[in-house]
């Protein structure tokens, strides 16, 4: 996937920084060639002599070293290289990024370089939450940083929150998205992902469980075998990944809007929960329980989104896949949706309670197509979304 690459990775300090080990080995294992660079933090967690190992090459780690100025220099060192990835990226580093401060080897080669560059930010949830780091992540990604997590969980900390490190393939695809090489290179895939919120009146809504994880990892794997891809995403509670266009939206009719405007495509994917009714009675200001009594709400039906794209006459992608989240008789159900809504494949999923599957990193799916219906074992939404992006590749060749 990123045979003949080459990646300058800086490492700074973070406790994260004993997945970058992994990351340099992964890397190489796609075929891309790995330069690293360990910030003095960074040292304070993983050894020089173990990076140089695994890299196979020198670390870098001064800024002021008189044999490497006359020999290559750092403007050199971070021009020659295909992209930069900082894993992982501090709140310090983001902070010196975003300001274009240089006085340390790695915030000098990073102002020094007009080359593309990945963060993969890791940092404890308030120090992510803090305004000063959410202002400098929209500075930074006005500036054209692109960003890969941070995911949610626990922390080693012992908080809970986002502010892990990406894990190591969802930035191996994070970096192949940004380099666009692979089997869906010059192929435009649509997805939509997330809840669709309703509005009842300015401050409630009628939504769902989805958390858009899927959605997502599927955004991300196709963008990591090449893909142009469009993301259409309602209200997630999971970052959109990175190397794709976002367009974010709110309620069923604008994710509908969102998607003709994001037509012709060669394969469209369908994981959103969509609405199925909005309400119409929605007033544009807040109803007052003392004034207001109990609401009445009158529903119209939502325009189904997969069923319409999968029936045009001109324009329907080459491949149509929706989703089928059922909680009894998965298959029964989710062969009858696939042949009301006129779509090529059905990924089915059994999303009772106790599955812990919406809202979970987890997913247990049946692919239904005209070769009948094929389980897969359970197994994390990445590796589920990995795994239908190939399909979809060898469908699309
Ligand atoms: N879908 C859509 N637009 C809608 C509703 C659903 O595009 N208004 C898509 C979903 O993204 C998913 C597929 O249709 O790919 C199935 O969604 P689901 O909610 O399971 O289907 P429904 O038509 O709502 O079927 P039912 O309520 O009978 O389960």
């Amino acid at each position: 996937m990123l045979a003949g690459k080459h990646i300058l990775l800086i490492i700074c300090g973070g406790i994260a920084a004993y997945k970058s080990l992994e990351l340099i080995r992964r890397l190489q294992d796609q075929g891309a060639s790995v330069t690293p660079v360990l910030t003095k933090a960074g040292e304070e967690f993983v050894t020089p002599l173990s990076v140089s190992a695994l890299a196979g090459t020198e670390v870098h780690r001064d800024l002021f070293d008189l044999t490497k100025e006359a020999d290559m220099g750092h403007i050199q060192l971070s021009r020659s290289a295909d992209l930069l990835v900082v894993a992982p990226a501090t709140a310090d580093l983001m902070a010196k990024m975003a300001n274009g401060h240089a006085n340390d080897l790695a915030s000098t080669l990073l102002l020094a370089t007009d080359t593309p560059v990945l963060l993969a930010p890791a940092m404890n949830v308030r120090m992510w939450d803090h305004p000063a780091t959410q202002r400098n992540l929209a500075v930074l990604a006005q500036d054209g940083v692109s960003f890969v997590g941070p995911n949610e969980g626990s922390m080693a900390c012992g908080e809970f929150g986002l502010g892990r490190m990406a894990e190591v393939p969802q930035i191996i695809e994070a970096v192949a998205a940004k380099l666009n090489d692979g089997p869906l290179t010059g192929k435009r895939v649509l997805v939509t992902s997330g809840p669709t919120h309703e509005p009842i009146d300015p401050v409630r809504y009628i939504a769902n469980r989805s958390s858009g994880a899927q959605g997502t990892a599927l955004a991300r794997a196709l963008a990591g075998l090449g893909a142009e891809v469009v993301f259409i995403t309602g209200p997630a509670s999971v970052p959109p990944p990175a190397g794709v266009e976002v367009v974010a939206v709110e309620t069923a009719q604008e994710m509908s809007d969102a998607v003709d405007a994001a037509l012709p495509a060669d394969a469209g994917v369908f994981a959103a929960a969509v609405a199925d009714w909005r309400v119409t009675s929605a007033s544009d200001r807040k109803l007052k329980k003392s004034k207001d009594g109990l609401p009445m709400m009158e529903f119209a039906e939502n325009p189904d989104i997969l069923k319409r794209v999968a029936h045009l006459e001109e324009g329907r992608p080459g491949l149509v896949v929706g989703f089928a989240a059922e909680t009894n008789d998965v298959v029964e159900h989710a062969t009858a949706k696939r042949a009301r809504k006129g779509c090529d494949w059905i990924v089915a999923n059994d999303v009772s309670p106790g599955t812990g599957i919406m809202g979970g990193s987890e997913n247990a799916v049946v692919l239904i197509s005209d070769d009948g219906a094929e389980a897969w074992p359970r197994m994390g939404k990445d590796a589920v979304a990995r795994k239908l992006a190939e399909r979809i590749a060898a469908a699309l060749a």
